[in-house]
């Protein structure tokens, strides 16, 4: 049996920025019940101080954590490292699709600019003085809402989606499965807005269905569904609007 005290993995870790940069090889103890964001502390902590990184909660609620490792999108705070650990060696880098400020952080500025192009807030009608509407949380809406609601912005899909690789442009799975939980919202009044964000050529269509996005998801969320009811919602509305203009 192995002796788990002593046992070390051999960790490569990217150093660098946008413009450029290499791997650093660690050695690191191997711990029970270690996560990768275990490792990376471990090695900031103890062998190079200078090694940036983000997280926050360590709980898997912030969604600050997520980098790649051994070439994977993950939530490094809830990874452990014996099911992702190869031949004790790990290689971890910054999210993929998004500029890298230094080592494993990411500007984040552009993934969350698209939610703000998707209209990823919520903008209601009535004030904190009005009674709270009566929605029943076993309708078709509110249910389609809530099956897309609990993201935590970790850009996990982000950086799985070739489309955004191949089209900065691209808004994106994360903003797109919001913008479809709020077109589910009854108590939303950008419906008509939104959807004209999402038609776009940067849009909901440009999505290719292949399911990257709802193969990473930490929190099992499915933006290619997402996206498949928004580009169901604009070409209803596309031939509604092109019917209307006809018989006008
Ligand atoms: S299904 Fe669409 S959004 Fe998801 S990874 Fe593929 S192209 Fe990107
Ligand atoms: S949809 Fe999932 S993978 Fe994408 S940002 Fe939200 S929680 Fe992360
Ligand atoms: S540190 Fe918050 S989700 Fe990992």
């Amino acid at each position: 049996m192995s002796d788990s005290s002593t046992a070390s993995i051999t960790v490569h870790v990217w150093r660098g920025n946008s413009e450029g940069g290499s791997f650093d090889e660690f050695q690191v103890p191997q711990q029970p019940s270690q996560t990768i964001l275990d490792i990376v502390t471990w090695i900031q902590r103890n062998l190079d101080a200078g090694l940036s990184y983000r997280f926050a909660c360590r709980v898997g609620m912030c969604g600050s954590c997520a980098m790649m490792v051994n070439g994977i999108p993950r939530w490094t705070c809830r990874t452990h490292v014996n099911k992702v650990m190869r031949d004790k060696q790990l290689t971890i880098e910054p999210l993929r699709n998004l500029p890298v400020i230094k080592d494993l952080a990411c500007d984040m500025s552009e993934f969350f600019a698209k939610w703000n192009q998707a209209q990823g807030q919520f903008q209601g009608s009535t004030t904190r003085d009005e009674k709270i509407a009566p929605i029943s949380p076993c309708s078709p809406e509110r249910e389609a809402a809530n099956a897309a609601i609990e993201c935590i912005n970790c850009a996990i899909c982000y950086a799985s989606c070739d489309v955004v690789a191949w089209n900065r442009d691209y808004l994106g799975p994360a903003a797109l499965n919001r913008a479809w939980s709020l077109q589910n919202d009854v108590r939303d009044t950008a419906g008509e807005s939104r959807l004209a964000a999402v038609a776009g050529d940067a849009g909901c269509h440009r999505c290719h269905s292949q399911q990257g996005c709802a193969s990473y998801c930490p929190n099992e969320l499915n933006p290619t569904a997402s996206i498949a009811g928004l580009k169901r919602l604009t070409a209803s509305d596309f031939l509604r609007r092109r019917y209307r203009s006809r018989h006008a």
